[in-house]
């Protein structure tokens, strides 16, 4: 299968860093699917920049319901419509500060599949639920609900699934080689071994080959080295 890498901006970046970035990444080809997904705001600026080469902009949510009396959100087909071509959804952030339940996440997948733009699922357990040896469960919970989609056709090219410890986002504690392998296979066996199954969680230059190498992982999601030109280009290197 080949590798995904898909930068995570969050709510960091600007004009000038869309161009130091993004002018850096048009520099090289890579043998991997990379994407980055930029604030709305800057959506339209990115897709223009990175129009006709192999790099694709993702956003980093989208609204659960379709377009009409919602103030504040952005549609799937908004997304679309600017050219966009992936979302990630279910970002523990998102779960966390804007308190984002798994049925809003299903539906948010939902509304992209209709669409027909291709979404990256994160999936992820607390400290708190690995130690006290709930992990795998509540990483099977969240996956629970895809069936739904997965049997009204939502296939391997359809959507990807980003397991994204919640202790190792943003912490530079990156999850062991033996505990990302672990989880993948629990993802895998849950869905089948065709759906892609990313890891994010403090990769940076250094330890994305490694991550990569292990057995199960399909690609990378990629939050605060993505907005460093150098570290991102070695990512993307590094994948393929
Ligand atoms: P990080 O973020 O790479 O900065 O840990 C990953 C993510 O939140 O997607």
């Amino acid at each position: 299968m080949r590798k995904q890498v898909v930068g995570n901006w969050k709510m960091n970046g600007s004009t000038a860093v869309i161009d130091e970035v993004l002018d850096a990444l048009k520099t090289e080809r890579h043998a991997a699917d990379v994407s980055v997904s930029v604030p709305y705001l800057y959506l339209g600026g990115a897709v223009a920049k990175l129009a006709g080469t192999q790099y694709r902009v993702g956003a980093q949510n989208v609204s659960e319901f379709g377009d009409g009396a919602y103030t504040g959100e952005v549609s799937a087909r908004m997304l679309k419509d600017v050219g966009c071509s992936l979302a990630i959804v279910g970002h523990s952030e998102r779960r966390r500060y804007f308190a984002e339940s798994d049925e809003a996440v299903i539906a948010k997948l939902a509304r992209l599949l209709e669409v027909g733009l291709y979404a990256v699922v994160c999936v992820g357990e607390t400290l708190a639920e690995r130690d006290s040896g709930r992990a795998e469960s509540r990483i099977e919970a969240q996956l629970a609900r895809l069936h739904t989609l997965m049997a009204r056709g939502a296939g391997p090219d359809r959507f990807c699934i980003a397991y994204e410890p919640v202790w190792a986002i943003g912490t530079g504690r990156a999850a062991s080689g033996d505990q990302i392998a672990a989880m993948h296979e629990v993802i895998k066996r849950h869905l089948g071994a065709s759906y892609a199954v990313l890891y994010g969680g403090s990769v940076k230059a250094a330890n994305a080959a490694s991550i990569m190498a292990l057995p199960g992982v399909d690609g990378v999601l990629v939050g605060g080295a993505s907005l460093d030109a150098r570290e991102f280009g070695e990512i993307c290197r590094a994948a393929g």
